[in-house]
């Protein structure tokens, strides 16, 4: 059976459609759940989709997708200006990576300017809200499509 693509997110984001609408939108986290199941099943991909408040349990989940997925769409929300155990982890995984953000994280306070992330991505998408999660789906179609051509 393919291995699945593990679409992982970060502390808070189990309050979205609560947490400041102005900046992250009204989708709670099962709405964006959805979107990106459906967008992967039309491509003939299957998603993991998890959320956690902890950072050691993303590094645990990140270790499990080095076995386990065939690409891993992280949205490390604050973990992404501060965690050079993710980071780590991702560059462990030797897997195709998307970074996520719902807002545009260029457009905000400076700490939000750096991503500890990026340098473990292949891509980032970012400000485009639950979008962001369908494109980062067709992206990881196209690399593992290239990956086996
Ligand atoms: C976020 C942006 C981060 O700066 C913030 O800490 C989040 C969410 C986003 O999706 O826009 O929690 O990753």
């Amino acid at each position: 059976m393919a291995k699945s693509v593990f679409v992982l997110n970060g502390p808070n984001l189990n309050l979205l459609g609560k947490r400041e609408p102005e900046v992250y939108g009204t989708d709670t986290l099962d709405d964006v759940r959805a979107r990106t199941e459906t967008r992967a099943g039309e491509l003939g991909l299957s998603v993991e989709f998890r959320q956690s408040n902890s950072e050691g349990e993303l590094v645990d989940w990140i270790q499990e997708a080095r076995e386990d997925a065939s690409a891993i769409i992280l949205n490390a929300a604050g973990y992404t200006h501060t965690s050079v155990a993710i980071l780590d982890a991702l560059q462990a995984a030797e897997l195709p990576v998307i970074e996520v953000h719902l807002s545009n994280i260029f457009r905000r306070d400076p700490f939000r300017n750096h991503s500890y992330i990026s340098l473990g991505a292949n891509g980032v998408i970012c400000g485009l809200g639950a979008k962001g999660y369908e494109l980062a789906i067709e992206a990881v179609a196209d690399i593992i499509k290239s990956q086996g051509s």
